[in-house]
């Protein structure tokens, strides 16, 4: 009789233990909520923070007058009017630079949907159409005030949302005469008191060893995360060797002055009899390295997922990610939502089938 009532505890145990794997990972909104708005438009932003993300993201540019510019690109002509705006005004390739046009131009400027610039095409046809309503481009500052605002507002909701800066291309900054770009984004970063580790910001780069020029000459103590991709995708201006800093040896120095790094997801794993961690993410795990990889999009999952929720829990549960970037932050944040219930439900069962157990070895006595 005990036996049975022994045996019913342990299987609930193990049922409770299954549902228990849980993590606690960070929600980024890449660009914002950019699979609904325009990417990097302040509706993009306040539709992620409603949403209820962690951090919000600020790619970030520099214009011809030194000010920074919330932007994922160097080129303005893929995410707004410039082209017919300010018609001519484009360099020999045929491309519109943000570093060509002051911050009060670029303000003028309609922004948009993403779209390619020689096809007119938008590059995700499902989502906002493009050139309806109205959006604009903001400066860094005005968007760091802009978060600043939501979470005074916010305050009674116990969550503060912080924000996740990257600093675009440096070398191409640096050519452009502008090698200074990192203290002019650090200084801004600085006014809105965003300066140690324990404040709720990182900031990344692809170009890992600006990143040690920050940490070591710069002496900034905010939390850095090293952006990689492969050398197959890095941008015509980047010097960077993705194929060392991926590798043991590269993780292992890049550790000493980063917190973690940002890689492309499909960086983590490689498929093999299953899925199986790559040398890079053993690596990073040794060095204690934050994980956050990019970009989860629920409007283009890609082989071998199937679903987004497939992908999701293979990230989150399976490697453990600490943090993800998305542009659709509600459907990240539900899924992790279902799997804390989850976890809570295993609580219960523990505790339950432990009162059981307590209650069949009293029995016993
Ligand atoms: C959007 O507006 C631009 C001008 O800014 C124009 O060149 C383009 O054809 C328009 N695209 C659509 C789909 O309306
Ligand atoms: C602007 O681009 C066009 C081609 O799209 C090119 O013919 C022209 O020379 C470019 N302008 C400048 C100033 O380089
Ligand atoms: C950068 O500055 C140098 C020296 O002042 C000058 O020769 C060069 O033309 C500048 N380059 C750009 C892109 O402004
Ligand atoms: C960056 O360099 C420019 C030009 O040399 C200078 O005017 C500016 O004050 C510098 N900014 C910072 C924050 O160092
Ligand atoms: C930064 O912190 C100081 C001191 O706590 C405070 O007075 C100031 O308002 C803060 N600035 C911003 C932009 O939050
Ligand atoms: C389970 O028991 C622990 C203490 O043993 C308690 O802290 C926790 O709140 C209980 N959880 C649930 C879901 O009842």
């Amino acid at each position: 009789m005990y036996l049975y009532l022994y045996s019913f505890a342990i299987l609930i145990f193990i049922t409770g233990v299954e549902s228990m794997k849980s993590s606690s990972v960070v929600v980024i909104g890449h660009r914002g909520a950019s699979g609904y708005l325009p990417e990097h438009t302040l509706p993009a932003k306040a539709l992620a923070y409603g949403q209820g993300v962690d951090y919000l993201e600020q790619d970030v540019a520099l214009s011809k007058d030194n000010i920074p510019i919330v932007i994922h690109d160097i080129y303005l002509d893929e995410i707004s009017n410039v082209a017919t705006a300010f018609r001519g005004q484009n360099r020999s390739n045929g491309r519109y630079y943000v570093i060509d046009f002051t911050a009060a131009e670029i303000k003028t400027l309609r922004a948009s949907e993403r779209f390619n610039h020689e096809t007119g095409k938008p590059i995700f046809s499902g989502r906002f159409p493009l050139n309806q309503s109205t959006f604009h481009l903001v400066t860094l500052a005005e968007e760091l005030e802009f978060i600043a605002g939501l979470n005074k507002a916010n305050i009674d909701n116990n969550k503060q949302v912080g924000v996740y800066v990257e600093i675009k291309e440096p070398q191409f900054h640096q050519d452009e005469n502008r090698s200074n770009m990192s203290e002019i984004v650090l200084d801004i970063l600085k006014k809105y008191n965003y300066t140690k580790r324990t404040d709720n910001i990182y900031l990344q780069c692809f170009k890992i060893e600006e990143l040690r020029r920050i940490r070591v000459e710069l002496k900034s103590d905010l939390k850095l995360i090293g952006l990689l991709t492969d050398n197959k995708y890095r941008s015509e201006y980047s010097k960077t060797d993705f194929k060392y800093w991926t590798s043991s040896v590269g993780i292992e120095e890049m550790s000493q002055f980063v917190n973690g790094i940002g890689p492309h997801y499909k960086q983590l794993f490689q498929e093999n009899n299953g899925l199986q961690p790559t040398e890079l993410y053993t690596a990073a795990r040794k060095s204690n390295l934050l994980i956050h990889p990019y970009t989860f999009r629920s409007d283009d999952v890609q082989q071998p997922f199937t679903t987004f929720d497939n992908m999701l829990q293979y990230f989150i549960n399976e490697l453990k990610i600490d943090g993800l970037f998305t542009d659709q932050p509600d459907k990240a944040i539900k899924y992790i939502k279902s799997k804390q219930e989850q976890h809570n439900k295993g609580i219960k069962l523990e505790n339950f089938s432990f009162s059981i157990l307590i209650i069949s070895f009293l029995l016993t006595k």
